[in-house]
């Protein structure tokens, strides 16, 4: 028998818990059981007619190409994001990778830095840290205060932090609270961080799916020198499995020296990303109107849908953050602690397998955000419900464009599953009500 040892970073870790929640309800559907899928924030949209041809057209494109990205992408990406985000970037500051993850990994290894991340935040950045054996470290919050990220909070860390690099990862839009930063707040923040040092990478991987309340800022705008931007295909277009992300970093000498160690980092690992989807995302960022308006349908439904599901929840006494982008809503229930507890529900770990076990709500506990254990906080997402099948999100998305109205958009006929999941909600509140 073959000696086995393993490198002792994956210690203690487990895969991702969002492909974790999706294999389990996708196994509990095979099972013949029914289960409402909030546990999984993909958008589940057709591919847009013009990139599905696009990709077929360019698929005899084979040959490597240059670790950082096809050139004429990558001008088009500095485009796009110029023009969108109301900025200046240069092509000399736009990677392309295989998704955003990898290229988030590759900024957390490359910098020998002290990692801060909001709580809750994103399930892979601090295990991304873990991995890296990179120390990190969450930032309190208040469900009070929709999780805002507070810089008081932050700077009683950053001062107990040695490590002279220093990085803060922000998510806005964000999942998992659906919140969007004012442009005002990332004001502050950038003058906060260009005070003390800190690198900022931005993750805006939604902030095409903003519901309209608060416009998106990038807080390059504030701090272009110390920013890395982070996005992608996958959410805006439902094409999270074409794996194309980009970051964009700062046009300065140490954005440079960065963008080398990023290049080795591309070109010792993934190469470069598939030829054929580099050649497609070429038109995913051309500005085409049928694109545009695409994403901008999208949006309205994700918008509709979250919105009515987080009414809902909220008239049945569940705390939501405001959810303003993005498909997720926050649901905290530490109002009803002593009940929880008499279920014997002593974590967000446990209410969430109690929801999956007993009212089939597949959901992600607070805890795998970064949140305390016993806050009793779940991530719902909410763009697999009713779509759950090939041709729902068609369905949907035809009845939209049909121009028909919020409320008979959002009814039983049209919306079976999201009603059936709001009634097992209510079930369950009258449930702990009881208890
Ligand atoms: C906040 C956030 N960042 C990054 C990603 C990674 O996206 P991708 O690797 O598909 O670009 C996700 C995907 O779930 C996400 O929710």
């Amino acid at each position: 028998m073959n000696t086995l040892l393993f490198n002792s970073t994956f210690e203690g870790l487990a895969p991702s818990s969002t492909l974790f929640i999706n294999e389990t309800v996708n196994r509990l559907w095979r099972q013949g059981e029914q289960v409402f899928h909030m546990g999984f924030g993909e958008s589940r949209f057709d591919v847009q007619p013009r990139l599905k041809s696009a990709l077929a057209t360019h698929a005899d494109k084979k040959s490597y190409l240059p670790a950082r990205g096809l050139p004429e992408l990558v001008s088009t990406v500095a485009f796009y994001y110029s023009k969108k985000l109301g900025l200046d970037f240069k092509s000399s500051q736009v990677l392309i990778g295989p998704g955003s993850k990898s290229l988030i990994y590759g900024l957390q290894m490359i910098l020998d830095a002290d990692v801060f991340l909001p709580s809750p935040s994103w399930v892979s950045y601090g295990p991304q840290a873990e991995l890296l054996g990179n120390s990190y470290h969450y930032i309190r919050s208040s469900p009070d205060d929709n999780y805002r990220l507070d810089i008081e909070a932050l700077d009683e860390l950053v001062q107990t932090s040695d490590k002279p690099c220093k990085l803060l990862i922000i998510n806005s839009p964000n999942n998992p609270t659906g919140e969007v930063m004012s442009a005002e707040f990332l004001e502050e923040l950038a003058a906060y961080c260009r005070r003390n040092n800190i690198w900022v990478l931005s993750d805006e991987i939604y902030f095409e799916v903003c519901h309209g309340e608060i416009e998106h800022i990038s807080i390059a705008k504030y701090y272009p020198e110390g920013t890395f931007v982070l996005g992608g295909l996958s959410k805006h277009l439902s094409i999270g499995g074409w794996r194309l992300g980009v970051a964009i970093l700062p046009d300065s000498d140490q954005g440079k020296q960065i963008m080398q160690k990023m290049a080795v980092f591309a070109s010792e690992t993934w190469s470069g990303v598939s030829s054929p989807i580099q050649y497609a995302a070429i038109e995913a960022y051309s500005l085409h109107a049928d694109v545009e308006q695409y994403v901008s349908d999208c949006r309205a439904i994700h918008g509709i849908r979250t919105r009515y599901i987080r009414a809902a929840l909220d008239t049945l006494g569940i705390r939501c953050t405001s959810a303003q982008g993005g498909f997720y809503i926050a649901a905290n229930f530490d109002g009803y602690q002593t009940s929880l507890l008499r279920l014997n529900i002593k974590t967000s770990a446990d209410l969430a397998a109690y929801l999956l076990d007993k009212y089939r709500i597949a959901s992600l506990p607070g805890s795998d955000f970064g949140l305390p254990e016993n806050t009793q906080t779940l991530r719902l997402s909410t763009s697999y419900l009713d779509m759950e099948t090939e041709f729902d999100p068609q369905r949907i998305f035809t009845l939209y464009k049909s121009g028909i109205d919020v409320k008979s958009l959002m009814s039983i006929d049209n919306h079976p599953a999201t009603h059936a999941a709001l009634n097992a909600f209510a079930q369950f509140m009258d449930t702990i009500r009881k208890t």
